[in-house]
């Protein structure tokens, strides 16, 4: 095997509690006039009015558009863009959960290129660079302050969509756990378990094979030595975290853990992508309309039994990245294991074991195997092929909580 590496990163990346200091000064080196982008909870929040007052004290004239849906909804970036449009930003700056920071990564794009979100869905579509961006993130979770990629739910579509392209990740990104310990518990337990689920499918996410051409053919390049490096870094510090921030949102340590992992999971998945888990929640999250993160959640553990034959040493790595005893186990039963802690843990911070359990419905299993199978760049990232019937079995063992058919 050729050791092949791959990532691609904000130009700053800072992490650690009251880093959010940093704006003003990350802001006036970028520009003079900042639109700012988050939703109308946060813009009430303390904490995002003296981010605001920052700016303004450092000169840069600043607008807030606050009006942000979660699991972002094409409407609003139409009216954030109007509000952009007249206001002619220099830079963009995305303060929130994955919706903000997507909106304010979409709203860039479109003030520098125009036309529609659907002008560039899929990959490499974004024909340059766009309007700096700094995003500072809420929730420990979707790793989008570092990703190329940005998700929309389009009515006219009856599944979420993304947009991929490098010229999408954020100018600077800004870590600062103070920012999630308002986070309830369920919002702590949900956006925590996304950054999981992307930390371990980007880790055993198919190696694709040896290539000079990868890195501009495909935006998710698959599993590789340096995304490799940030998984297990994720791994570590968000399955040591996640339980102790759901119990107590006031847990400095947790809190500062869960950020770095989840942070450190979307370095990972932003460059080798992610697989099934992902694919099949966005026909879950169209159908009952839960968060993204609870439906990817849910699958993992599934996925991970799914992928067992097809990447045991990858999964018993995990275990390992876990801190679970392993001593004297095989492979299989180091991946046995992992898959075992992940289903547990969930399972302390009330995610639900089933589909079911977010509201699908028997009947409606074909739509969602169909549709799951359509998300063609995570279903090609899976490390056990998917065909339809392959497909079907793991949404059914997924809604009956039967994980006995899915060995290979
Ligand atoms: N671009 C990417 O790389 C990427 C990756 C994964 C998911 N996503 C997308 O991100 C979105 C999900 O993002 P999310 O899980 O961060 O949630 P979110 O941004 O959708 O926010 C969910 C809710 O949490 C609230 N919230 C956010 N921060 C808070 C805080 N500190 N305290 C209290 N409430 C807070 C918000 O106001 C909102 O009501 C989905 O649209 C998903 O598709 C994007
Ligand atoms: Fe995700």
């Amino acid at each position: 095997m050729t050791l092949f590496g791959a990532l691609r990163l904000p130009r700053n990346l800072v992490v650690g509690a009251g880093q959010r200091a940093t704006l003003p000064a990350y802001a006036r080196a970028l520009g003079q006039r900042a639109l700012v982008i988050t939703d109308e909870r946060l813009a009430e929040d303390p904490e995002f009015c003296a981010m605001v007052d920052g700016l303004r004290n450092a000169g840069v004239t600043t607008e807030v558009f606050s009006r942000t849906i979660a699991e972002l909804p094409a409407s609003c970036i139409a009216e954030g863009l109007a509000v952009g449009q007249s206001f002619s930003p220099d830079l963009i700056i995305g303060v929130g959960g994955g919706s903000c920071m997507d909106a304010a990564k979409v709203i860039s794009l479109l003030l520098t290129h125009g036309g529609q979100p659907s002008d560039y869905y899929g990959e490499f579509k974004v024909p340059g660079p766009v309007l700096p961006v700094i995003a500072v993130p809420t929730t420990s979770g979707t790793g989008s302050e570092v990703t190329p990629v940005v998700v929309i739910s389009d009515p006219a579509r009856s599944v979420k969509v993304g947009i991929a392209s490098p010229h999408l990740i954020p100018h600077t990104a800004i870590c600062d756990p103070e920012l999630t310990y308002t986070c309830p518990p369920s919002l702590t337990a949900i956006s925590g378990a996304d950054a999981l689920t992307h930390a371990i499918e980007a880790f055993t996410t198919a190696r694709r094979p040896y290539s000079h051409k990868a890195v501009q053919e495909h935006v998710f390049v698959g599993k590789n030595a340096l995304s490799d490096h940030f998984a297990l870094l994720a791994i570590g510090h968000i399955s040591a975290s996640l339980k102790l921030a759901y119990d107590n949102g006031t847990d400095i340590v947790a809190r500062e853990r869960l950020m770095l992992g989840a942070t450190a999971a979307g370095l990972a998945f932003g460059t080798a992508g992610t697989a099934a888990a992902h694919a099949i929640q966005y026909p879950i999250g169209a159908l009952t309309h839960t968060p993204h993160g609870v439906g990817v959640a849910v699958m993992l553990p599934y996925v991970m039994a799914f992928n067992r034959e097809h990447a045991g040493g990858p999964l018993a790595e995990v275990a390992e990245a876990m801190g679970l005893n392993t001593q004297g186990l095989s492979v299989d039963d180091r991946a046995g294991a992992a898959i075992d802690a992940v289903t547990k843990l969930f399972a302390s911070v009330g995610i639900p074991d089933t589909i079911a359990g977010l509201g699908v419905l028997a009947d409606q299993l074909p739509f969602v195997a169909e549709q799951a199978m359509g998300a063609t760049r995570l279903i090609k990232n899976n490390p056990r092929p998917l065909d339809a019937k392959s497909m079907s079995v793991l949404v059914q063992a997924a809604f009956y909580g039967d994980r006995t058919q899915l060995s290979a």
